[in-house]
């Protein structure tokens, strides 16, 4: 973390896990743990059936709350989808695009990332847009045209000015719920490769606004060294978000 205009991300992805009862319970127990969210911000993304009791209940707390995917229409015959007007309608303001789990397991596409973003951004969401290689694709050298090609893709229909609205999410998919972590050295290329793309897309201040988070294994023995990379302004955490007890001291780390 250099830049003091990116206030540290800490994003829980409780992905298709957890029963009411447990979202509830650890929402209540990060409620009256958060300070005022004056120093790191935090959100969760629950599984889309509870959003609504979330918001509920983070009431008056600086908890974020964000949905895991959504549709870029607005309505329609799009069956067992979401769209943002719903989201919005029911007091969620974030999102999650283009997750890896969403583009390996379910084969989004690179183009609808972009449409998503889009359909965020001019309904009032902050969209998380995840990027990673897989580690076939960092083996045979193609990380930085993986990276590019899922940048340019979803970021196809956002300006310059919105950028400061957009958080990217580097998550080499090798590393996601293996336990393997990304070193600090390897999350450091990554995120400076993705500044440099913004950089030479957008220009140099929206580029400099844009939080760039990691994800994949993150725990509470190893946060604080990867949020003392440059250019790591916050983390998005699957596994260890789930329980209290290991996603507190990611959310408390020092630095
Ligand atoms: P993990 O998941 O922390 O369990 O590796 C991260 C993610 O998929 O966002």
């Amino acid at each position: 973390m250099t830049n003091p205009q990116r206030k540290p991300y800490i994003a829980a992805n409780w992905k298709m896990n957890l029963d009411r009862t447990r979202v509830l319970d650890l929402v209540k127990i990060l409620k009256a743990r958060l300070g005022d969210g004056e120093d790191r911000e935090v959100a969760v993304f629950p599984p889309a059936l509870f959003l609504a009791d979330v918001a509920a209940v983070s009431q008056g707390s600086p908890i974020g709350l964000g949905a895991q995917n959504m549709h870029w229409e607005e309505e329609g015959a799009y069956t067992g989808e979401i769209s943002a007007p719903m989201l919005r309608g029911i007091g969620v303001e974030r999102v999650l695009i283009g997750h890896s789990e969403r583009r390996h397991l379910f084969f989004e596409k690179d183009e609808w990332m972009g449409r998503k973003l889009r359909a965020a951004l001019s309904h009032s969401i902050l969209p998380i847009l995840c990027v990673g290689e897989t580690l076939e694709e960092r083996k045979s050298g193609q990380m930085e045209a993986v990276l590019t090609r899922q940048l340019s893709t979803g970021l196809e229909w956002t300006k310059a000015e919105e950028l400061s609205r957009v958080t990217v999410a580097y998550e080499p998919v090798w590393a996601i719920g293996t336990g393997e972590v990304a070193t600090p050295e390897q999350a450091g290329e990554a995120h400076a490769m993705i500044r440099a793309w913004l950089r030479g897309q957008f220009g140099e201040v929206p580029a400099e606004n844009c939080r760039i988070l990691y994800g994949g294994s993150v725990k509470p023995s190893n946060v604080a060294s990867l949020m003392s990379v440059p250019q790591v302004d916050g983390v998005l955490v699957g596994g260890a978000s789930l329980k209290a007890e290991t996603f507190l001291p990611i959310v408390e780390f020092d630095g």
